[in-house]
């Protein structure tokens, strides 16, 4: 299962999700602390100001100056009055809570503060830069005494000028605590979440993985019962019209062609044993009438006579057979010559003069002296099949064209008779192994001619096709792509 391509892409899947949306929890985790943070630092900062714009006013009106006010001179004074309104009035929304206040002189000391409790001291240099005149953030942590957790704030401090500089700082502070809780909450939750989806993802995936390829399994089931014996045998292909689909159609194509070329070959292999079976029952009998009793030495050179014959045959058809094996498992070295093609014709022509006298047949041959690319002897061998079944089925006291033309350019060779023809049902097969259209018209052959004729050809880059006109006769046309 763990090798299942359905397990393997449930589990890339599930990690390209896990990583997604890990990333996708981190972009919206710093993007929430980040504007949580920029909320707290513009209300520390608007509420801190406000109060200082107020003691601005103040100091203005009742032209204080700086340095000469101190807290204790000003004791019972009217900063006393406001200090504390001011405070409570910026500090007592109820809508935005726990923001504490507090006011400082120049020096860093409390003058009034909203809060109950500790407020965080100011740094140094924080001070520094108030008395400069510059407002500053700080986050500032307090130990809690009583070992409870640690308190952190966030504070933002700001001057109130009056004309003799800063004369107040100005702190609003508000813990973190909020903040870090509602972070705290989320960052549990996407921990909890994002396993948690990318499990439930993985298990969804892991269920529609197999439902898509449940074609796939019922395919194989059926693969495992094809054997020779049962190529007929096809894949249903699923309903769909994907990947799958296509598969299980090539599959069934090529099943086709394994089970035709099977069985042609179980054709073949029988053709040949009937072939060779017919003249060996002859050449067994003949051997066991003459070992019946003593012969003259006339009947025994009869018998041998005989029996040299059917040998013979034995042999052509064997030797077709080599030559064609050959052919199919490209072992034949074809010799590369120029080969004049009507020279090579006219000799054809000649050797077979007494078999078509025999019959009557007058056969001639025509066309200019155009030459290929070949293997003299086995082109031979190609227009003499041709010849000769043309001369064999031809009729009787016909004619037989042999013709070298040019076929748009190409040289080609055109071998035509005037005999009964082939039936449109045998021309598909003709070119088949020990395929005769009419066995019983000749006994001379095995069916091997044109089979052969047709390895020549391929083997040549050459093609070779047939028409044929019952009663009328039939043409043999092979057409070479090159010329020498
Ligand atoms: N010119 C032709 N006219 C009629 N039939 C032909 C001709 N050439 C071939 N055939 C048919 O094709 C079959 C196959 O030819 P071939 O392979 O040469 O076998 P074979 O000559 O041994 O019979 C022949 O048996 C014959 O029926
Ligand atoms: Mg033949």
């Amino acid at each position: 299962m763990f090798n299942s391509v359905r397990f393997r892409i449930t589990l890339w899947y599930a990690a390209a999700l896990a990583v997604t949306l890990t990333l996708f929890s981190l972009l919206v985790y710093h993007s929430l602390a980040k504007s949580l943070d920029e909320n707290m630092d513009q209300l520390l900062a608007f509420r801190a100001e406000g109060v200082a714009d107020a003691l601005e006013t103040y100091l203005e009106t009742e032209r204080i100056e700086a340095g000469k006010y101190t807290a204790a001179a000003a004791k019972g004074g009217v900063f006393y009055k406001i200090a504390p309104e001011l405070v409570k009035l910026h500090a007592d929304d109820p809508r935005q809570a726990s923001v504490g206040l507090r006011i400082m002189d120049a020096s860093g000391r409390e003058l009034e503060n909203s809060g109950r409790g500790d407020a965080p001291e100011l740094p140094e240099r924080t001070l520094k830069e108030a008395r400069r005149g510059n407002a500053a953030y700080d986050t500032i942590k307090l130990d809690d005494a009583s070992g409870g957790e640690d308190l952190t704030f966030r504070s933002y401090a700001t001057p109130a000028a009056g004309s003799g500089g800063t004369a107040y700082i100005v702190q609003a502070y508000r813990s973190t605590y909020h903040t870090q809780f509602a972070l705290r909450n989320l960052r549990l939750m996407m921990a909890a979440l994002v396993p948690l989806i990318v499990l439930l993802t993985g298990a969804f995936g892991m269920f529609f993985a197999r439902v898509a390829l449940r074609p796939v399994a019922d395919m194989a089931r059926t693969m495992r019962q094809i054997t020779a014996e049962n190529l007929g045998l096809r894949l249903t292909p699923p309903p769909t019209k994907d990947e799958i689909r296509e598969l299980a159609d090539l599959f069934n194509a090529m099943l086709g062609r394994l089970e035709d070329s099977f069985l042609s070959e179980r054709r073949f292999i029988q053709d040949v044993s009937h072939e060779l079976k017919t003249p060996l029952t002859i050449l067994k009998g003949e051997l066991e009438v003459a070992l019946k009793k003593a012969r003259s030495a006339g009947e025994y050179a009869a018998v041998l006579q005989s029996n040299l014959e059917e040998t013979e045959k034995m042999s052509r058809i064997v030797g077709d057979l080599l030559t064609l094996a050959r052919f199919d498992n490209r072992e034949m070295r074809l010799a590369r010559e120029s080969v004049a093609l009507r020279a090579l014709l006219d000799g054809l022509a000649a050797a077979l003069a007494p078999a078509a006298e025999a019959r009557g047949i007058t056969v001639s041959v025509s066309g200019n002296s155009t030459a290929v690319q070949g293997d003299p002897e086995q082109l031979a061998r190609l227009f003499r099949n041709l010849l000769d079944n043309a001369v064999k089925y031809g009729a009787e006291k016909g004619r037989v064209k042999a013709e070298v033309f040019s076929d748009d350019g190409r040289p080609a060779v055109r071998v035509t008779d005037d005999g009964a023809g082939i039936d449109s049902a045998d021309l598909p097969h003709i070119f088949k192994r020990f395929y005769r259209a009419d066995s019983s018209r000749s006994s001379s052959g095995f069916g091997l001619g044109l089979a052969i004729a047709k390895s020549i050809a391929d083997a040549h880059g050459a093609s070779i096709a047939v028409k044929s006109r019952p009663r009328r006769g039939t043409t043999f046309t092979v057409t070479f792509h090159k010329s020498a």
